[in-house]
């Protein structure tokens, strides 16, 4: 697996991501700034499949990571399906022309309004539905009726196994909403079995983010595995495929991720029987490809406390407010031998206490209007999870390709962010 610095050095003391200079990036693209890199993304997506090598294991990268259509081409050209988690998200696949049998759809609110959309294309559009409850098995099995379209399914289980990763991003145990039980699936593999417009073609799991221990996933493939035999009994028949959901851990800092070839032998141990098997990771193909750059808009310095004022906002990088989460923070000059790195509170600007990027953090910089920093590890649940809070626009994307580099968003305006508010005559009259 790559590190977070897979793709930074520095050439005659600036910060360079592959061959460009940050600061480059930063005159021609402007600052806030997500920057991808095609290498650091190859170099995960290849070290995973590789780790595969020889098994029947679907790579689905899962979108909600990092959903940038240029970003899904690369993955797609590289051989990724996706996992999808709403209309939204498989419209972007279709943009980005990632193949129908290729996609599964998961999501704990589907709507009636989305499958309506989806029940236009034969099977839905997707190789799979993975189906989070009873009532929404219910839904589909009577729009896919009403529609005369048959819709392969795959039932979620929820196989309550404690990933051992932060409480906020857990999903495999009972209490979270995710998924159906075992009982709970056993009663509808028998409801649905003869159903002419289901086809049940598998079972799912998604137990967490972030994992980096190979025991949680252990245990839940063990349950997947004792279940699939179950159902399959109900069935009469063998199931076609698993879903064994995401989860792999990074390094943000000091975590030491789980060893893929382990990881792939797990896999093997449990599932060779399948002539497919899929996997659903994000976070571990795209985290360590992208960065935010962003410059120091002023500080304060009040005796030891030093408080560093960032042109990026907690709206750009949700990651540090939401779950206390660790981002690398880089300087884009290297430091020369002998500075002193003092501690600085580095934050955002908007107005909430919790814009909060890191307490603390020795960092080479003398705090100057212009300084460039960079946010190691921010290709995943970074720009995805990005927001217009306090109206400032969402910032520009761009793909660095060895020397080069391309735009692949454009910055927002604030033209952008008003388009869709009206004044109605109602409220002109008064
Ligand atoms: N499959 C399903 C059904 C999921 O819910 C998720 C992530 C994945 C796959 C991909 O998991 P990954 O390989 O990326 O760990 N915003 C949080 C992470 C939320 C993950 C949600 N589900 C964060 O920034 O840490």
């Amino acid at each position: 697996m790559i590190s977070p610095q897979h793709v930074l050095s520095f050439k005659s003391q600036a910060l360079c991501i592959e061959k460009v200079p940050v600061a480059q990036l930063v005159k021609r693209y402007g600052s806030p700034l997500y920057v991808y890199s095609k290498k650091a993304l190859t170099d995960s997506y290849q070290a995973l499949n590789q780790a595969f090598a020889g098994q029947n294991v679907q790579i689905c990268y899962a979108v909600k990571a990092n959903s940038n259509l240029s970003l899904l081409r690369e993955f797609r050209k590289l051989g990724a399906g996706c996992d999808l988690v709403s209309y939204g998200e498989w419209f972007r696949a279709e943009k980005a022309k990632i193949p129908e049998r290729l996609r599964v759809l998961s999501g704990v609110a589907k709507t009636k309004d989305e499958f309506e959309k989806l029940l236009q294309r034969p099977g839905a559009g997707v190789g799979s539905v993975h189906i989070e409850s009873v009532m929404e098995l219910e839904l589909l099995a009577a729009l896919a009726k009403s529609h005369k379209n048959k819709v392969s399914v795959a039932l979620r289980f929820n196989p309550d196994v404690d990933a051992k990763t932060l409480d906020k991003i857990s999903t495999g145990r009972k209490k979270d909403k995710f998924g159906l039980t075992e009982e709970e699936i056993l009663t509808v593999a028998q409801r649905f079995s003869k159903n002419p417009w289901i086809n049940f073609a598998g079972l799912s799991i998604h137990i967490g983010s972030q994992i980096t221990k190979l025991s949680p996933y252990e245990k839940a493939f063990k349950l997947l595995k004792s279940l699939c035999s179950k159902v399959e009994m109900v069935l009469g028949r063998p199931l076609e495929y698993v879903d064994l959901g995401g989860g792999i851990g990074i390094q943000y800092q000091h975590e030491v991720p789980i060893d893929l070839i382990k990881y792939a032998a797990l896999v093997k141990k449990y599932f060779s029987n399948y002539s497919k098997v899929l996997i659903e990771p994000g976070r571990s193909l795209i985290a360590n490809a992208g960065f935010l750059v962003s410059t120091v808009v002023c500080s304060k310095v009040r005796g030891e406390h030093g408080t560093l004022i960032l042109d990026a906002g907690m709206n750009d990088l949700m990651r540090p407010a939401l779950y206390g989460a660790f981002h690398q923070i880089w300087t884009g000059k290297k430091p020369r031998q002998l500075t002193v790195a003092r501690p600085w509170d580095v934050v955002g600007g908007i107005c909430e206490s919790t814009d909060l990027f890191a307490r603390a953090r020795p960092l080479s910089v003398a705090g100057k209007a212009g300084e460039i920093v960079v946010f190691l590890s921010a290709g995943a649940y970074g720009f995805s999870m990005s927001n217009s809070y306090n109206t400032r626009p969402r910032v520009a994307e761009v793909l660095v390709d060895g020397k080069e580099s391309v735009l692949i968003r454009k910055r927002e305006t604030l033209d952008d962010l008003m388009e869709h508010e009206l004044t109605s005559n109602f409220l002109k009259s008064r």
